[in-house]
């Protein structure tokens, strides 16, 4: 399935009166591939979220357009994982899994079957039983990742899956996503903050502008796969992240003054009142 996103632009109102405007995407084209390994990485508070976010059909834009191409038409076009799991925290992990299939009402074995194969596959199966505040992080966001996949839709969208893992699970969350969709072979749209993330992972990496958010520039990344610990040493990625880092970091510094810039006005400190004033 492709994914066209056209013109896309957003703007946020908010306060009481609606007074306060944040303009968070200003016109992002992309087209990503069938089955592609996409990566959208940029400064903070550039629209990344609010990208993905219209994109997965969880809020509207203020104009332009996602069109979804390709032959097949599935109930659930777009799966999106968060950078929390946001698992429910009543259900066990079994019940957790097919929320999807489960909302659409499609027959309890034919998803049953599906929780159990996708528990297999991010290695999670024998903690079905379980609650969510029995797993650690790094399993948690294994139950979310298959919870996306059981609700077999033809995009993944995943908001910086693994921002919050320590180093050493994040590594191995990596391989086991990548085995996953080399596997099924959905088209994934994956946001990130690691250059290095990017680089190993995705087939083209998207570098956005400070906010509003536009596509700065699209890197491929030429790197065969398999990828594995030793490509980090590997010329070409080496040359891949600085030319990413090359791209971003004049939008890294650009957003950093600029919410300096729009962040709210100081009152200067009281004075402290010495004993000159009673002079
Ligand atoms: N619901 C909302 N109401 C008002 N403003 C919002 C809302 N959601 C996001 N914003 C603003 O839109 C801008 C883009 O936010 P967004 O969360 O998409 O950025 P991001 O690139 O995902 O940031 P980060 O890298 O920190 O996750 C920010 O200035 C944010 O404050
Ligand atoms: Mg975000």
């Amino acid at each position: 399935m492709r994914v066209v996103v056209h013109g896309l632009t957003k703007t946020y109102f908010s306060g009481r009166k609606l007074e306060k405007r944040v303009r968070a995407l200003g016109g992002v084209d992309l087209e990503v591939r069938d089955r592609e390994f996409f990566g959208v990485i940029g400064p903070t508070g550039c629209g990344k979220t609010t990208l993905l976010h219209i994109i997965a059909g969880l809020e509207k834009p203020t104009a332009g357009s996602v069109e979804f191409v390709g032959d097949k038409r599935t109930e659930a076009m777009v799966s999106m994982v968060f950078q929390d799991a946001a698992l429910m925290p009543w259900r066990t992990v079994s019940e957790n899994v097919p929320l999807g299939p489960e909302f659409r009402n499609q027959p309890v074995p034919i998803y049953k079957r599906a929780t159990h194969y996708f528990l297999e596959m991010v290695r999670v199966l024998d903690f079905g039983g379980a609650h969510p505040s029995e797993l650690s992080g790094g399993m948690k966001q294994k139950v979310a990742i298959a919870r996306a996949l059981t609700n077999d839709p033809e995009v993944i969208v995943m908001d910086e899956p693994f921002a919050s893992l320590d180093a050493q699970t994040r590594l191995l969350l990596r391989e086991e996503l990548v085995n996953i969709w080399e596997k099924n072979k959905k088209t994934v749209i994956l946001v990130t903050h690691n250059i290095e993330e990017a680089v190993m992972l995705c087939d083209r990496v998207a570098v956005m502008s400070a906010a509003p958010a536009v596509v700065k520039s699209i890197v491929p990344i030429d790197i065969p796969r398999p990828r594995s610990f030793k490509t980090m040493h590997d010329p070409d990625f080496i040359k891949c992240l600085e030319r990413i880092w090359e791209l971003l970091r004049s939008e890294v510094d650009r957003a950093m003054r600029e919410n300096h810039r729009s962040g709210p006005e100081e009152e200067p400190p009281p004075r402290r009142k010495s004993i000159f004033d009673w002079w």
